[in-house]
This record gives C-alpha cells, structure tokens and sequence, in this order.
C-alpha cells in the first residue's frame, strides 16, 4: 500500500513513520508512507496556501492550487482514495479501516486554519473522515489515527500472536476482559476458567463476557453484530442477570 499525506507540517509525522507497529511495517515494506508539504507547490512568492474568505468571516481557509497541483503530483499513475480530514465527514469506524485497508493507494488532505475552499472538498475528495465531533487545530492528528486503523490490518503486519480479530469492533463485538500473570494480585484473582486449560471452556466464556460488556457499555452494536442462535440465548439469560 501507498498513502501520500499532504500536509504543512511533515515533520509532525517522522516519529510516527518510524515507531512501533508502523515503523515496522514501514521497514518491512508493507506500506510506503509519504508526508508532503504542499506549502511547496504554492506558485505564491511568499509560499502563502491560504486567503481571506470571500463573503468575510474569521479565519483564512487553505486555497485550491497547491493542493490541486500536489494530489495531481501524488496521483500520477493511479486513481486512488482521496481522504479529505474533516469534521463534517462521515465518522471514521473499524469498518472504515478494513475497508481502507483492501486499497493500494490512499492519499489524506490534511486541513488547517479555518478549514478548506469548498472547491477542494467537491473536486478533489472521494471521501471526507471525522475523528468525532470535536475541532482539531489540524488534520495532522487524525490523519495519523486513521493510518495507524488502516496499517495495522494490512496482512502480515500484526503478529498472529497479536492478530486483531479479536479486538473490539472487529468481530462487531467489544472484546472480552483480559489478564496477564500474576494469578493473585493483593487478593484479586483471575477467573479460573482461564487456569483450566480447557480451550472450549475458555472460549465459551470469552464470548459470554465479549457479549455482556457489549450489552452493558454499548447495546446498540449488538443489533448489528454477527450473532448466533447461541449468542441470543446468552444475551437473553444476561438481561435476567443483574449488570
Ligand atoms: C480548526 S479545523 C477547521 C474546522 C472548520 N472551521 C469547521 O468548522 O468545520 C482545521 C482542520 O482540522 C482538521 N480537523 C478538525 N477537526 C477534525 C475532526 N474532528 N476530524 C478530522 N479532522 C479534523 C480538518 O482538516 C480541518 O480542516
């Protein structure tokens, strides 16, 4: 995979490209990461990106040309993915990221000051992503969120030991609770279905508990999780259950 980030600050991006999960699939050449300063396609002498708004109003917004001109560089050979950040978009989801992930090329637009010339948003994006409803200075952060969702899935980059089936949303479910040695810690003990070493009771129990902190902390994705005729048996002994 390709992923261009235009952006006016690629140095926020040098120890994100290098770190962890992303560094190695970096090295491993699973994706090819790019920040480009479209500040350095401005035909401006002063490399000014961004103008008053016509009509007035507070702020400056990034103007068409350099971006333009920088998605037409990025995009020379392809046709892909043109990722406007923006908080108007459509919420950015795990399903957003595996859909993402089956792409070749991505390119993200990351915004800043008061946001983009309209022209930008209607020409050049094929899909606009919110983080949530909150204001960012710039797209910068949530660009960097959304890669990282997007990598993470691309085959190979996760070991299997920490494959992201599981994870929650994944499997359209939260996921259940974990715990790690030791066995007893200040008189808090481990579940002892997990010291069994019975797989299937493991399992068993891990679905039940995947399900019931689903139905305590967020009923709503259970109407559109992948359930079995088993699983609506628990979740209906579970609402008998006191949460
Ligand atoms: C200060 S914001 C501009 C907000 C704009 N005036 C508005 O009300 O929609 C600057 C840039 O940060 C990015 N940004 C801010 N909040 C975001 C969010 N929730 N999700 C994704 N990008 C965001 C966008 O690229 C945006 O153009």
């Amino acid at each position: 995979m390709k992923i261009d980030i235009l952006t006016l600050f690629p140095e926020m991006f040098e120890t994100f490209f290098t770190t962890s999960i992303i560094g190695r699939a970096t090295s491993e050449e699973r994706v090819r990461l790019q920040a480009v300063n479209f500040r350095d396609y401005s035909k401006n002498k002063h490399h000014k990106v961004d103008d008053y708004p016509y009509g007035g109003g507070q702020g400056m917004l990034l103007t068409p040309e350099p971006i333009f001109d920088a998605i037409s560089d990025v995009t020379k050979n392809d046709n892909p993915r043109v990722i406007l950040l923006c908080p108007q978009g459509e919420r950015f989801t795990q399903k957003k990221a595996e859909e993402l992930a089956t792409e070749e090329h991505l390119v993200f637009i990351c915004g800043h000051y008061e946001g983009f010339d309209e022209r930008i948003r209607k020409h050049l994006a094929t899909d606009e992503l919110s983080l949530g409803d909150f204001i960012l200075t710039g797209g910068e952060t949530a660009a960097m969120v959304m890669i990282d969702a997007v990598v993470r899935l691309l085959p190979g980059t996760l070991s299997k030991a920490s494959s992201h089936e599981d994870d929650s949303f994944s499997s359209g479910l939260l996921e259940f609770p974990q715990y790690t040695r030791p066995v007893d810690f200040r008189g808090l003990k481990v579940p002892d279905v997990l010291l069994s070493g019975n797989h299937a009771k493991i399992a068993e129990w891990r679905r039940t508990e995947s399900l019931r902190r689903t139905l305590i902390r967020r009923p709503e994705l259970l109407e559109t999780a992948d359930l079995s005729e088993k699983d609506l048996k628990i979740i209906a002994q579970l609402k008998t259950e006191p949460l």
